[in-house]
Formats: structure tokens, C-alpha cells, sequence
């Protein structure tokens, strides 16, 4: 039976470092080990998202974060502008729409990342718009939209705020919040965050926690006003996520210990490395010009289902990667650099990759892939395997 390898953009695999802190006994969620195990986990997060605001810790995934993200800082009848550029993008539209939220999308071909000039453009649509809502890692194309200019658009009128889902941007490129101004950034820790899926972060810069305040969508559990007054002193307003945040404490760690430059090189180097594979092997990658670290997403070669290659790979070599969601179901698979997975293990996956378009009849060089990859990783230095 081969190895099992997880190596989706999420959920990803978990070291055994942080399997091994949420087996240990469980602790009361209102008691002095678990108040102290939050506060070290809360400055540690501060850090991550290189904030001194707050950051606060929800038990849902990161979707939850999304809608909390925006019930607590817009009301019914506001306007936002809307980047859509694949199926992440279309879910802020969707939770807009859910509560009232106009939007003025910038609609974005799949695969490409949004012209800044086009949220210019749509302020100029929209002037009484009061934020852009925007992926960092628009996951579904494997795309990174450029952030930091996006976030200097935003703040040329001081009432806009800008709210960036950073699911699985945080951790794997940086994306500085206080430095950029950003004022609202949500994470999921099945992503960069080397955990199991099930608690979300969101990260609130000074003008968004006044927004908290005077926000008039409906809300009780995500009430972020409960959750700052209880947070601000090391507890959650309910009951909290403890093993997960006892396995968080320990992936904070594990981030710092390594560095967050660090952190993002190795995401980097290992994104670099596939695409490299992908294009030895003549495949087409979905998102050439503004590839994200988080995952690369790869057009199937024509004729070859996506639902049959991915289920191939994870029968035959028991290797989870995914297909394409939405309109790209069925036509790409996507390969994440997110969690326990290093060079070798990409390794691996990228020679599964050649097996399986090889088993499915596509004419294709086994070797090509893997030694692009290798001569990639063994340019980029990634020699050593830092997360144990
Ligand atoms: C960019 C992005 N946004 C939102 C989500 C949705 O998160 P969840 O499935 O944890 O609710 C994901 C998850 O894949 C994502 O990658």
C-alpha cells in the first residue's frame, strides 16, 4: 500500500508534532492552562498576521470567517466592490447578497488576477462604496491578486475599508496587514496553518474594530463585539475550540521557530518547483502570469476527464490531490504546497501525476516532470525539511 499523501489546498496534512499536542488531556475552556495557552496563542498570532490589532479566533471554517468578516463591519444597503475571479471570489458576492450587501463586481477572467486599474474603475462606478472584498489566493484558479496595491486603491478614500480573504494567503505570502494598511484579512487553519480544518482567524485593523461597533447585519454567534470583549482577555465568547487551539499554539510555534520569511520561501519554492514539473511534462497551467504559493492549479491535457484523474490518482497511488471547482469542475486538478509536505513529497506527487497521465494514455516522458523538479528544488536551496 503506498504512503498516504494528502497534498490538496487544503485540508493538509498535519505534522505529528501538532497530532501529538491535541491528543494531550483536555483542558477546561475557562481554566488558568487553557486562558494561559490562548494568550500565547493570540500574541503568536499577531505575528503571523503582522498586526499589533486584534485577532480574533472563531470555531467554524474559514467561510464563517468570510460572513463574520462582513456582517461586522457593513450593513444591509451598503455597497462593496466585489473582486470576482473564480469560485472564492463568487462566495463574497453570495454572503453580500445573503444580507443585503450590494455589489459592484469586477469580474475577472479565471486564471488571471485583477488589473488594479479595474478596482480604480470600480470605485469610480461605485463612489459611496464602502470596502473591496478580494481573495489573496483566489484557491480555485490558484491565482494571487496584487494586495498591496489593491489595499493603497481602497484607502484613497479613508472610508473604504478593505477586506481580504487570506484563507490560504496568510502564512504562505506575505502579506504584511499593518504595513499595508489592510483592515480586515480572515484565514482557515486547514491551510497554511498546519492544522485540521475547524477554526478561523479574523484579523481586524483599528478602523475595522471601530466598524465592529456600528455594523447592522444581523448576527449573534459571530457577534464580534462579544468576541473582542471576551478575547482582549484571553477567553472566546463561547465555548472555545480547545484542542485545536492547544494544536494552534503549537503550528505557531513551529511558524516562528522557522521564520516567517522562511515560511513563505518554502511555499514559494515548492510552487516554483511544480510549475517548473507541469510545463516539463507540456501541461498548461491555469494561472502562468499570477501564480499563488498556496497551489498551482494545471489544465488536463484534452481528453482526459478530471473527476477520473484525480480518483486514478488517489485508487491507484493514494495520492489526495483536487479536481477544478465551478466552471473549471472536471477540466484541471490542483496540487497544494500548504502543511507537512517538502520537496520530496512533491517529488512524489509530480511522478504519481506522470504514472497516472501515463495510465490514461497520454503520450507522456516519465522523468521529464520529476527532473525538472528536482534540478528547480536543488536551485532554490530547499535542501533541508524544517518542519519537524
Ligand atoms: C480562498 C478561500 N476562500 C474561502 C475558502 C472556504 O473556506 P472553507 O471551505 O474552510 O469554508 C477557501 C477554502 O478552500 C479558500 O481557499
Amino acid at each position: 500500500m503506498p504512503k498516504y499523501r494528502l497534498l490538496t489546498p487544503g485540508p493538509v496534512a498535519v505534522p505529528e508534532r501538532i497530532r501529538l499536542a491535541m491528543a494531550q488531556t483536555l483542558l477546561h475552556h475557562r481554566a488558568p492552562a487553557f486562558i494561559s495557552v490562548f494568550e500565547k496563542v493570540r500574541a503568536n498570532l499577531k505575528r503571523v498576521f503582522q498586526t499589533e490589532g486584534e485577532v480574533l479566533v472563531v470555531a467554524c471554517s474559514g467561510t464563517g470567517a468570510m460572513e463574520a468578516a462582513l456582517t461586522n463591519t457593513l450593513s444591509p444597503g451598503d455597497r462593496a466592490v466585489v473582486v470576482r475571479a473564480g469560485k472564492f471570489g463568487e462566495r463574497w458576492a453570495e454572503i453580500c447578497a445573503v444580507h443585503g450587501i450590494e455589489v459592484e463586481s469586477v469580474d475577472v477572467e479565471w486564471g488571471q488576477a485583477v488589473e488594479p486599474a479595474a478596482v480604480r474603475a470600480a470605485f469610480a462606478r461605485a463612489p459611496n462604496a464602502r470596502a473591496l472584498l478580494v481573495q489573496a489566493c483566489e484557491t480555485s484558479t490558484g491565482v494571487y491578486h496584487p494586495i498591496r496595491d489593491l489595499a493603497e486603491i481602497t484607502r484613497e478614500d479613508p472610508k473604504r475599508l478593505i477586506v481580504v480573504d487570506g484563507i490560504s494567503g496568510v502564512g504562505v505570502h506575505d502579506l504584511p496587514m499593518d504595513a499595508w494598511g489592510l483592515d480586515v484579512v480572515v484565514s482557515g487553519s486547514q491551510k497554511s496553518w498546519l492544522l485540521p480544518p475547524g477554526l478561523a482567524f479574523v484579523a481586524l485593523s483599528d478602523r475595522a474594530a471601530v466598524a465592529v461597533q456600528t455594523a447592522r447585519c444581523p448576527r449573534y454567534y459571530f457577534d464580534l463585539r462579544k468576541e473582542l470583549a471576551a478575547q482582549v482577555d484571553n477567553q472566546t465568547a463561547w465555548t472555545a475550540a480547545v484542542s485545536l487551539i492547544v494544536g494552534l499554539r503549537e503550528a505557531l510555534e513551529m511558524i516562528l521557530e522557522e521564520g516567517l520569511q522562511e515560511v513563505f520561501a518554502r511555499h514559494e519554492a515548492l510552487a516554483r518547483a511544480t510549475r517548473a514539473a507541469m510545463k516539463a511534462l507540456g501541461l498548461r497551467l491555469v494561472a502562468p502570469d499570477a501564480p499563488s504559493f498556496a497551489c498551482t492549479a494545471v489544465y488536463l491535457p484534452d481528453g482526459i476527464d478530471g473527476k477520473r484523474f484525480v480518483k486514478h490518482l488517489r485508487d491507484i497511488y493514494n495520492l489526495t490531490i483536487m479536481g477544478g471547482q465551478g466552471r473549471l469542475d472536471g477540466k484541471i486538478f490542483r496540487i497544494g504546497h500548504m502543511g507537512d509536505v517538502d520537496g520530496f513529497d512533491m517529488i512524489s506527487a509530480v511522478a504519481a501525476v506522470e504514472m497516472t497521465l501515463a495510465d490514461l494514455g497520454h503520450p507522456v516522458r516519465i522523468g521529464d516532470g520529476t527532473r525538472a523538479m528536482t534540478e528547480q528544488l536543488h536551485k532554490s536551496g530547499l535542501r533541508k525539511v524544517r518542519l519537524q
